[in-house]
């Protein structure tokens, strides 16, 4: 039998109308309460923002093992590779233990969403190691299990989360390809640190929150008319619901119990900068996932400018992104 060995890529994406709390009774399969859109991005410098895992299937290995960017995974982080590979596994009809290895060229849990991009492509190298023909929609869902907005990262371009009501309707779709929206960001990394507070943690503290209800029905109306806007490539309406909805999910993170604050000194810098920019004419919006940093949104032509803002700001690593390709194969093993 050929060696059961795959490698992939995948870009990590922010979300644009975003995805904060789970169905209760579906929450173990990651079913959100409401649909969102986002962006999958590739950075467009040195840090390109992918994960690229590599999985091998052998009876060699006595037990599943693991690495993420050189260091052992442990019983834990293990247990959350099998949410994915475990189904796969067992569609394939192989009983081998894996041996599986990512690598983030990024840091790794900062609100950069290195999950997104790690669970989704250890969904794609895991599916074609076992030789499953599955579509991006179908692997989309698979990365679910893993991390819920990695269902996002399997497509590029600009993409639709449908929430729905079980593991098969639960799935992602892309709205338009990298190419078909005119649409840049500039990364500001407040704090490349790991967060202290994980999305999983912040997902079950959002009902507890009294706004959540509120952000949940508004966050239904903002993937609606987004939709449209994308579709009308209307990068204004665009950039306004992706930072009225960002600040929405903030208000349910710090209103929740236990309250969760995730910005910092610079967090509200970049904002400030980002607004006063927009005084000045550059259209830019700003929006910020369970972390820190800050993704801010502009149209091509303003990237540099917005990019010297946030230098001028004095935040000193940031990172110019751009629509990123669909997840793919890739030629080259980490082992
Ligand atoms: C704030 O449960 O997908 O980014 O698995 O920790 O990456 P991780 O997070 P996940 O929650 C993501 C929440 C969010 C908003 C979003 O991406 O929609």
């Amino acid at each position: 039998m050929n060696s059961l060995k795959s490698s992939a890529i995948a870009y990590s994406n922010i979300a644009l109308v975003k995805y904060w709390g789970r169905h209760p009774r579906l929450a173990h399969l990651n079913i959100p309460l409401n649909d969102s859109v986002s962006m999958t991005k590739e950075g467009m410098g040195k840090i390109k923002l992918q994960s690229h895992t590599t999985i091998e299937f052998s009876s060699r290995y006595k037990s599943d093992s693991g690495s993420l960017n050189g260091k052992k995974m442990g019983e834990k982080e293990l247990a959350r590779m099998r949410l994915v590979v475990d189904p796969l596994r067992e569609a394939a009809g192989v009983p081998d233990a894996f041996r599986l290895a990512s690598q983030n060229d990024f840091p790794t849990a900062a609100g950069l969403a290195s999950s997104a991009a790690g669970f989704a492509a250890l969904a794609r190298a895991a599916a074609d190691a076992l030789q499953l023909d599955y579509s991006l929609g179908l692997l989309s869902s698979m990365a679910r299990l893993g991390s819920g907005s990695a269902a996002r990262s399997l497509h590029g371009g600009l993409v639709w989360w449908h929430a729905g009501h079980s593991h098969e309707s639960s799935y992602a779709e892309q709205l338009c390809g990298p190419n078909d929206f005119p649409l840049r960001a500039v990364v500001a990394v407040v704090n490349p640190d790991a967060k202290k507070v994980s999305s999983l943690d912040g997902h079950s503290a959002a009902a507890s929150s009294p706004f959540q209800k509120m952000q949940v029905k508004e966050s239904l109306r903002h993937a609606k008319r987004m939709r449209v806007a994308i579709a009308e490539k209307d990068f204004p309406a665009v950039g306004q619901l992706a930072e009225q909805n960002a600040l929405n999910m903030h208000a349910v993170m710090m209103t929740a119990n236990p309250s969760l604050l995730y910005w910092e000194p610079g967090t509200l810098k970049v904002m400030h900068a980002v607004r006063s920019l927009r005084e000045k004419g550059a259209e830019t919006y700003f929006t910020i996932d369970a972390g820190p940093n800050v993704h801010c949104l502009c149209r091509p032509r303003d990237q540099l400018k917005l990019d010297r803002a946030l230098q001028v700001a004095g935040i000193r690593f940031r990172i110019p992104v751009r629509p990123a390709k669909d997840s793919y194969i890739a030629r080259t093993h980490l082992f």
